[in-house]
């Protein structure tokens, strides 16, 4: 079933998230879709208290160890005992923002997957890199560094989300998004999901369905408002 996610970023206290649950509860579902979210992890107890049981809803960062010295950082393990089914890993934020690594997103991957969670794991490309052509080449990197198992895991998603149209209004086109999807599952050597994400909205939504390859989108400005997060489920639902 496809699948429409929303990152929330560093939006969202608990009481908004709470609030955002039971709207969401309030107003119903639509089906032939999932909704997934992601919270900060201060939220993911009151959002799980909140929104409708279907709804996944998953943890933004998560250390691969299950504790100790390392300070400022959660456990998979600890979001999942908060309620969190999933975990990204690898966002561009993480790798821009905060000089994450290859290495350290797919140890990140690993520890999710041990903690028993499900895993969206991002990639996507700078502009620059897509102007030199070198798209390909920046995706098999950052899914290269996954361990063998970890790739072949059934538990795990891959985003497709280019560094140039995530928050600006830029989204990829369609084309370019299938693209990456095929070269994702080629490179996987099996039909994995895979989302698109960068600048999605409710009217933008449909066209990424078309050609039949897309899993689902990960959406973050137009996620934050309860109504316009279920007009991207009633958009995608099939
Ligand atoms: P955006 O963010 O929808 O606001 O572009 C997407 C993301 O960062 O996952």
């Amino acid at each position: 079933m496809r699948l429409v996610a929303g990152n929330w970023k560093m939006n969202k206290s608990p009481e908004e998230a709470r609030a955002f649950g039971q709207d969401l509860s309030r107003a119903g579902l639509p089906e032939g879709v999932r909704a997934l979210l992601f919270p900060t992890a201060l939220a993911l107890e009151h959002l799980v208290a909140t929104v409708p049981s279907t709804v996944g809803v998953g943890v933004q960062n998560a250390h691969p160890e299950v504790c100790g010295a390392f300070t400022g950082e959660i456990s998979a393990a600890m979001a999942k005992e908060a309620g969190a089914s999933w975990g990204l890993a690898g966002h561009s934020e993480r790798r821009e923002l905060f000089g994450e690594c290859d290495a350290l997103a797919a140890e990140r991957v690993s520890g999710l997957l041990r903690a028993g969670l499900n895993v969206m794991f991002c990639v996507g490309e700078r502009m620059e890199d897509r102007e030199r052509g070198l798209t390909d080449r920046v995706l098999r990197r950052q899914l290269g560094a996954l361990k063998e198992e970890d790739l072949a895991h059934q538990r795990l998603s891959v985003a497709y989300e280019p560094v140039w149209a995530i928050g600006s209004g830029k989204a990829a086109g369609p084309k370019e998004a299938t693209e990456a999807v095929l070269m994702i599952q080629e490179f996987a050597r099996r039909p994995l999901t895979v989302l698109y994400g960068g600048s999605v909205n409710p009217t933008n939504v449909e066209r990424y369905f078309q050609s039949g390859e897309l899993g689902g989108v990960l959406v973050g400005g137009a996620s934050l408002n309860p109504q316009t997060f279920r007009e991207l489920l009633v958009a995608v639902a099939l």
